[in-house]
């Protein structure tokens, strides 16, 4: 069957997409789906064993990665898949072979695969070759992996997501994009603090605002931290500099210094708050000890939900099952 690239970036109620590349891809419906399912399999993780049997799930990492890389493995493990972890130096793509044709290849003889790599138009090409679900486990401008395990973290804190506010406080990189879309999917009311020229890309801040309109939530720039935090149920940070910007470190350094979570930023938002970032952290730039380590911090179920949220969304792709009905 020949591959669709629109089925990646078109989501109807009632055809759920055949890859997950960006969280904007999919219905609110589906979106919420997945958190359900991700939080059924964390509940009764056992129901779950060998849903699918002799799977195979390739993996390919440009970048490094500790979460994202172990999570899938666990996760096709748990499904009784067989995960295959390909180091692009060791592939022919890494000597020239052209991207769509080790897409055909690997099509006819896995059952999905998971890429981390830099640029998203390279991953949703190669994903328009593929013939099985492809699942961006990041690109320079999208992590939607992270996004689900994010806000199901968020839902199973303090509740149902709707009409919550949710504060960024960083940079406009690619764990903020999918954050966005995701709030908006979800309905919340996102505000997202930025230096001068680190805002999120416009055409993702427009097209979020179009369908927080349709789920009552909103999307809001604004400059100051505290701005964004006063009143949040949740605060959010993430790295000054992300995989492939090292040498704008100094740069970034200097634009960032204000862009601290610190407890005074922690004590403007509601009583309850919550503090999450995707994590690696770094201590003393993005976030202060005293907060990682502190009452506010979810921080390490939020990593833990990236291995259910993973089995999640390869169990949905792979079944055509977002119900998780199959498999009980
Ligand atoms: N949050 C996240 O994606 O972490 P890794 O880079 O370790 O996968
Ligand atoms: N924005 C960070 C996220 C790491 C999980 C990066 O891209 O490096």
């Amino acid at each position: 069957m020949p591959a669709d690239a629109d089925s990646a970036t078109h989501a109807a109620e009632s055809d759920p997409p055949r890859h997950y590349l960006t969280v904007s891809a999919l219905s609110p419906e589906d979106f919420a789906r997945l958190i359900s399912l991700s939080r059924r399999m964390k509940e009764e993780p056992g129901a779950w064993r060998q849903a699918i049997p002799g799977g195979r799930l390739a993996m390919i990492f440009d970048k490094p990665s500790t979460r994202t890389r172990v999570s899938f493995e666990a996760a096709a493990v748990n499904l009784g898949m067989h995960p295959l972890m390909l180091r692009p130096d060791e592939l022919q793509i890494g000597r020239g072979e052209p991207p769509q044709d080790t897409a055909r290849v690997l099509s006819r003889m896995v059952d999905a695969i998971a890429w981390r790599t830099y640029s998203q138009a390279g991953l949703e090409s190669f994903a328009s070759h593929c013939t099985i679900p492809v699942i961006n486990a990041l690109t320079d401008e999208h992590h939607p992996c992270q996004a689900l395990a994010d806000l199901m973290t968020i839902e199973e804190t303090i509740g149902s997501l709707a009409g919550r506010r949710l504060a960024y406080v960083g940079d406009g990189n690619n764990v903020a994009h999918s954050l966005i879309e995701a709030a908006a999917l979800a309905g919340m009311h996102v505000v997202v603090a930025t230096p001068e020229g680190y805002e999120p890309d416009t055409a993702i801040v427009a097209a979020a605002r179009e369908r927080a309109a349709t789920t009552g939530g909103s999307v809001e720039l604004v400059r100051d931290p505290a701005d964004a935090a006063r009143g949040a149920d949740a605060v959010y940070t993430d790295v000054w500099t992300s995989m492939g910007e090292e040498k704008e470190r100094a740069a970034r350094e200097q634009a960032f210094r204000g862009y601290v979570v610190t407890p005074a930023l922690m004590s403007l938002a509601r009583p309850g708050a919550v503090f999450l970032h995707c994590l690696p952290a770094h201590r003393g730039e993005e976030v202060e000890e005293a907060v990682i380590e502190g009452p506010w911090s979810r921080v390490w179920d939020e990593a833990e939900n990236r291995l259910w949220t993973e089995q999640a969304v390869i169990y949905a792709l792979v079944t055509g099952d977002w119900r998780g009905d199959q498999s009980r």
